[in-house]
């Protein structure tokens, strides 16, 4: 066995995935309950590592590390030697002496590859510019939650084919779901992660369109679903993607063209009145605080997932029937 990462959404089987989310569920009630975390990280310690910056993602892992009894250890770049130059493979070597695994938040997908192929702990992606799987998690724990199950539900993501709509697309797809993205022509989500997800879906029977109509893809969902139109490092383009994106603002329009009992989701931060519409995020159909919440128990629930296996990985191979008659 090997370590494993959770540098993207298809790490995860269908199956794995669902399990992940029950017991992310588990994990929340067991804390609204006030019984308290059973502590599998007693001991342990994490590495939070961001080159971008985070409100969400690094205060739900720090208390998700807290709650699993274990040490979480905050960095960022610039105050560490990574902001001098010093590699991610040298990095990665050197944090697996110290902790039990590695979050990274960072730019280019391959940073997280080159990060995971040197570390002998587990690596998760807290985003990166291709991909935010740790959302996805939590998003479908939030959708489960309202809704009752996955496979089969409409989910109509409005905006960016950016890195949320990768994972959605992605995570979808493992669900079975349905998921429609409407995206300006030139911004839909990458070629490869739409092949990728057809592949899926022929096995879960989930389906995956891209249109270029946001009404078209709103008629009818389970869940309305957008994202900030500049993502971080796109900030120069915010004005002439604010023009281009218009047509796919999460308005009251888009609401009424979804089932009567669709919930909205936005992973945030929101641009109240620019992507959505303030009246829709703070509206009765919204429950963005519902899935920020759910971030906790979705990375508790993968930290231990991805601890399980790795100290799995660590235990020397079972001896075969061969080796006991030998001995
Ligand atoms: N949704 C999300 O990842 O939020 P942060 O950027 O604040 O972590």
């Amino acid at each position: 066995m090997r370590v494993r990462h959770f540098l993207l959404d298809t790490d995860l089987t269908p199956s794995e995935q669902a399990a992940i989310l029950d017991t992310a569920d588990h994990l929340k009630a067991t804390r609204r309950s006030g019984a308290g975390a059973p502590g599998p990280f007693a001991g342990r310690s994490v590495a939070l590592l961001f080159e971008k910056p985070s409100t969400r993602t690094r205060l739900s892992f720090d208390v998700a590390v807290t709650e699993l009894g274990g040490h979480p250890v905050v960095l960022d770049a610039a105050t560490t030697q990574l902001g001098r130059g010093e590699t991610v493979e040298d990095t990665a070597a050197v944090f697996s002496r110290y902790v039990d695994a590695i979050v990274m938040r960072t730019f280019a997908q391959d940073r997280l590859e080159r990060l995971a192929a040197s570390a002998s702990v587990p690596v998760v992606n807290a985003l990166s510019d291709h991909a935010h799987p740790c959302q996805a998690l939590a998003d479908l724990q939030t959708i489960r939650e309202f809704k009752g199950g996955l496979a089969g539900l409409t989910l109509a993501y409005l905006g960016d084919g950016n890195n949320v709509a990768h994972s959605l697309v992605l995570a979808g797809a493992l669900a079975g779901m349905r998921v429609r993205v409407a995206s300006p022509p030139g911004y839909e989500p990458f070629e490869q992660v739409l092949r990728q997800a057809g592949e899926i879906c022929a096995a879960t029977g989930g389906d995956v369109v891209v249109t270029h109509d946001a009404l078209e893809a709103a008629a009818g969902a389970d869940v309305l679903y957008t994202d900030v139109w500049a993502s971080m490092g796109q900030d120069t383009e915010t004005d002439s993607r604010s023009l281009v994106f218009q047509p796919y603002r999460l308005d009251e329009k888009a609401v009424e063209a979804a089932d009567p009992e669709a919930i909205v989701m936005h992973c945030l931060p929101a641009h109240r009145d620019l992507e959505i519409a303030g009246s829709v995020l703070d509206g009765p159909r919204s429950v963005v605080f519902d899935q920020a919440e759910n971030r906790l128990h979705a990375q508790k629930a993968l930290l231990s997932f991805l601890l399980e296996h790795a100290d799995a990985a660590r235990q020397p191979p079972a001896r075969t029937p061969a080796d006991k008659a030998v001995r």
